[in-house]
């Protein structure tokens, strides 16, 4: 199949996108509008300041910077501007249904009360879903710089206000000098409050932390995980029973997780059977979406378009959505692959 095929092919096929972070997704005129209301706070205010300002040294400059943009969220209606803005885009990708990372702590530090948190995204969830058609669940993560008791209000905050669409419980932040296992107490009160585990592991470091994110705080999806491809008896237990990496390669470029595209592990880890859904993390910051995910994932990593299909499906089963839709968005993939003879 010729490119353009390819890239047609893909467009068409129904998706959903499961790493996305409400903060990363806001585009570059969304930010601009931000900085400029907030010109003290040290995020540019001009375009091609701001595109320079995207351009990142390494994992630790990339969250130095993710959270300067951070601190221009501060109110309910900024928050409820994002999502609008995310699940435009998200349509203009055939996303049906997206769970979106949101970390109330540090929204919070920047002055938005749980109480007007809670509001915000359901407000935003169902605008998007009115105007966009795309339904939204909600991943409340914590951030490994404010350690376990920031995880433990972040929990708090997804059991008490449990905003509709509250799907579960993650990690973000850096890896280096973390241990995951620190965190189990707390993902395994959420799993008591029906909340679903859903960590970063293995973005920047190696498999010991996906192992340690499966075996100790029960995963049922993995953020990145690209560090267990060196691991064979790791991807063996993720493909056995079906954990899902939720992988991202252009962030891991433009952070400098993986040295260079070409190198990037996800033929490993398709190769070994493990299921991958592809995702953009913060398309904002990183000037990529999920169109473009799929096609550096063929043109760059070979992908066949069966193997496309087949990460389109792996989302859909991955996803935390209603049996409806994810019986929809299977059918809508085979409907695609019949037409592009897939
Ligand atoms: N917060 C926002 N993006 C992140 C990422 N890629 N990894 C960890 N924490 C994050
Ligand atoms: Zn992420």
């Amino acid at each position: 199949m010729p490119t353009t095929d390819v890239a047609a092919f893909t467009a068409a096929l129904p998706k959903v996108e499961l790493h996305l972070h409400l903060v990363g997704s806001a585009s570059l005129d969304t930010v601009l509008t931000l900085a400029r209301r907030h010109p003290e706070r040290g995020v540019p205010t001009d375009r091609d300041e701001l595109r320079r300002f995207y351009a990142f040294r390494d994992f630790p400059h990339f969250l130095d910077v993710y959270f300067a943009v951070n601190r221009l969220v501060t109110t309910g209606a900024d928050v409820v501007t994002l999502l609008d803005g995310a699940a435009a885009e998200l349509a203009t990708r055939n996303v049906r249904y997206a769970e979106i990372q949101v970390t109330p702590v540090r929204n919070l530090g920047s002055g938005i009360s749980f109480d007007d948190l809670a509001q915000a995204l359901a407000d935003g969830r169902e605008l998007a879903a009115a105007k966009h058609g795309v339904e939204l669940g909600w991943i409340f993560d914590g951030d490994t710089a404010l350690g376990l008791p920031g995880l433990e209000q972040t929990l708090e905050f997804a059991v008490q206000h449990r905003p509709p669409g509250t799907v579960g419980l993650g990690l973000g932040g850096a890896e280096i000098g973390v241990r995951r296992a620190d965190y189990a107490p707390l993902f395994a009160r959420a799993r008591d409050a029906g909340l679903h585990c859903l960590p970063h592991a293995g973005e920047t470091v190696g498999p010991e932390e996906v192992w340690a994110a499966v075996r100790d705080l029960g995963a049922e999806r993995v953020g990145h995980g690209i560090g267990a491809a060196t691991d064979p008896a790791l991807l063996d237990v993720l493909a056995e029973r079906g954990i899902t990496l939720e992988v991202c390669p252009m962030s891991n470029v433009r952070t400098a997780a993986v040295p260079s595209l070409a190198e990037h592990p996800l033929p490993r880890i398709v190769a070994a059977g493990v299921p991958v859904t592809l995702a953009t993390d913060d398309p904002g910051m990183f000037d990529t979406d999920l169109d473009t995910e799929y096609r550096v994932a063929h043109e760059v990593l070979g992908l066949s378009p069966a193997q496309l299909a087949d990460i389109a499906r792996a989302g859909a089963r991955a996803a935390f959505c209603s049996p409806q839709l994810r019986a929809e968005l299977l059918t809508g993939i085979d409907e695609v692959c019949a037409a592009h003879g897939v």
